[in-house]
């Protein structure tokens, strides 16, 4: 798989019994250790859409590495994120109940997140303790649906952000100021470094909110399940 004028590839797929993805297919694609770790799922539900989404994952990474998926030499950081050091390739992947999300780029260290805006947040709560001033001004200017949206759009984009670096939660989501416009997030006022950019994914069929941001800026090529089984 090429890049052409889009320089970041998102995917999405059912992760869930519905879905199209193969359970025994993604199961095979999977290394030792991931194996491992979805063996230690007490639920089949878990256990399933894990197995799925690692899979699917791998497979993706297949069509553009030209290796076998079980084969992609997957590397893991100290605080969780996925990278292959041996090939100049990024990727990153969310998952929210039966959604799975997956990014891939040869442009830089990017980061993805969903979450459905039906997950069950004390949405008020949740912004007063990790969204910044700005950001729970903005919340305060809608309410109701629009009110909750906005809520997730910022939580993906912080998310989004914090997975770039791979820090994760040790990024205080205060420290990332989201800019919106027009009731969603545009880009990062915080933290200045390293400098990320920020798209929010509309995906068809999908009640929730998604976003990408990338050491650079990403230009996206959404994706159904190209590749299948
Ligand atoms: C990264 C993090 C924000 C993910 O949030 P989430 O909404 O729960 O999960 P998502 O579905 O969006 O993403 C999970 C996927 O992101 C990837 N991921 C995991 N850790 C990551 C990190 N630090 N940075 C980027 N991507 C990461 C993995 O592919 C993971 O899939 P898996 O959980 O099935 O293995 C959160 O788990 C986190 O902060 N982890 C860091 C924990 C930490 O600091 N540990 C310190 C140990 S010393």
């Amino acid at each position: 798989m090429e890049f052409d004028r889009e320089n970041t590839h998102v995917y999405y797929a059912d992760i869930g019994e519905e879905g199209d993805l193969d359970l025994n297919r993604c199961w095979m694609a999977l290394s030792d250790a991931e194996k491992a770790r979805a063996g230690r799922f007490r639920f089949d539900l878990h256990r399933h859409r894990y197995v799925r989404a690692h899979g699917q994952m791998r497979h993706i990474l297949a069509t553009y590495l030209d290796a076998p998926a079980d084969r992609i030499p997957i590397e893991t950081g100290h605080r969780g994120k996925p990278f292959i050091s041996t090939e100049k390739i990024y990727f990153n992947m969310s998952h929210s109940a039966d959604t799975g999300v997956f990014v891939v780029t040869r442009s830089g260290e990017i980061g993805i997140d969903v979450e459905m805006f039906d997950r069950k947040v004390e949405v008020d709560d949740l912004s007063r303790h990790y969204y910044t001033p700005s950001e729970q001004a903005h919340l305060a200017s809608f309410d109701g649906n629009n009110r909750r949206e906005l809520f997730f759009w910022l939580w993906t984009a912080k998310e989004a952000r914090m997975k770039v670096t791979g820090e994760g939660l040790a990024l205080d989501p205060r420290h990332i100021d989201v800019e919106i416009v027009a009731g969603k997030p545009v880009s990062y006022r915080l933290p200045e470094r390293p400098k990320a950019s920020l798209a929010h994914v509309v995906l068809p069929e999908l009640a929730g909110a998604c976003s990408v941001a990338g050491l650079f800026t990403p230009l996206l090529d959404i994706k159904t399940l190209a590749v299948s089984g």
